[in-house]
């Protein structure tokens, strides 16, 4: 695996591949787990050359905190992207990324932005467009892979390539989960032993509101969590939302040509985690 933290020099290495080959892209914030490995392998079956990028990018935080308590785990990562074959990694610092200028462009994506996460996280998908956008610009991949872990995330890029005319294919990855149910985070590993426990409630949660959604409305669906979750001791609920797929509006009335998803984010203490269902 070739390691580059130069944009120069990964280009360089990277544009003289030919027209008949095809580069596989998965942005990443480091702090590694087999959720990532598994956009990875999917990357490495459909393109000859596979470019991971790890950088904690400033910008889409909306608390200090977070951005300085996110996990850094260098050696670690390097030594999971080997066992994956991954063939380059991009580590560029902030400097490298944003010259002297570590601000986000304002987007308009078409109202996605304002849903869920964007009502609790100011200026997050803000932060996510520029430094996708950027990584998008320097490594021109033939395709690039997000999980569906962050499914507002996933829509919001496929917006971004839609809207700036960008020739790069989207691919959306299915949730890599642990074998309790719990969707694997970097954030996980910031639990407390008595977090981590309570924290499988979630998805046990998720499954019995899809199975209620099949003989219930929604709000009754919607109710039926927030009272779960208010009984519940040590997990704190921020949002649950029903939600179309495509535009992530909350669902008014169920109709039979459109997919719903089920949306959550909850405090397990200071650790917010989020995780979705498809109805
Ligand atoms: P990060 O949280 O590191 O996630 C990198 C990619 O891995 C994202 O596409 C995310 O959805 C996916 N992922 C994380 N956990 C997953 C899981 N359990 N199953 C499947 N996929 C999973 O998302 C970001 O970084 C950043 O916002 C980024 C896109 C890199 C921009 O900075």
């Amino acid at each position: 695996m070739l390691v580059f933290d130069n944009i120069k020099k990964l280009q360089q290495h990277l544009f003289p591949i030919s027209a008949d080959q095809t580069v596989g892209f998965v942005p990443t914030m480091g702090a590694l787990h087999e959720g990532h490995l598994s956009l990875i392998k999917k990357a490495k079956k459909k393109n000859n050359i596979v470019v991971v990028s790890i950088f904690v990018n400033p910008t889409q935080f909306d608390k200090l905190e977070d951005l300085e308590k996110y996990p850094r785990t260098l050696n670690a990562d390097i030594k999971l992207l080997k066992t994956v074959d991954c063939d380059i990694l991009f580590i560029p610092s902030a400097s490298e990324i944003y010259s002297d200028n570590i601000q986000s462009e304002s987007f308009n994506f078409d109202g996605l932005e304002y849903q869920m996460e964007g009502k609790f996280r100011d200026g997050h998908f803000d932060g996510v467009g520029t430094i996708v956008k950027r990584l998008f610009e320097i490594v021109q991949p033939n395709n690039a892979y997000f999980g569906e872990k962050d499914f507002q995330q996933l829509q919001i890029i496929k917006k971004l390539v839609e809207k700036h005319a960008i020739d790069i294919k989207i691919k959306g990855c299915k949730i890599h989960r642990e074998d309790d149910g719990l969707a694997m985070s970097s954030r996980n590993t910031r639990l407390t032993k008595e977090y981590r426990k309570a924290a499988p409630y979630i998805y046990q949660t998720l499954k019995k509101a899809k199975k209620k959604f099949g003989t219930k409305n929604a709000v009754e669906v919607i109710q039926w969590v927030e009272k779960k979750f208010k009984k519940h001791p040590i997990l704190e609920l921020e949002y649950f939302e029903i939600a179309d797929e495509k535009t992530l509006l909350p669902i008014i009335k169920k109709e039979h040509n459109r997919n719903y998803r089920a949306f959550i984010a909850v405090f397990a203490g200071k650790i917010r985690l989020i995780d979705n269902i498809r109805l």
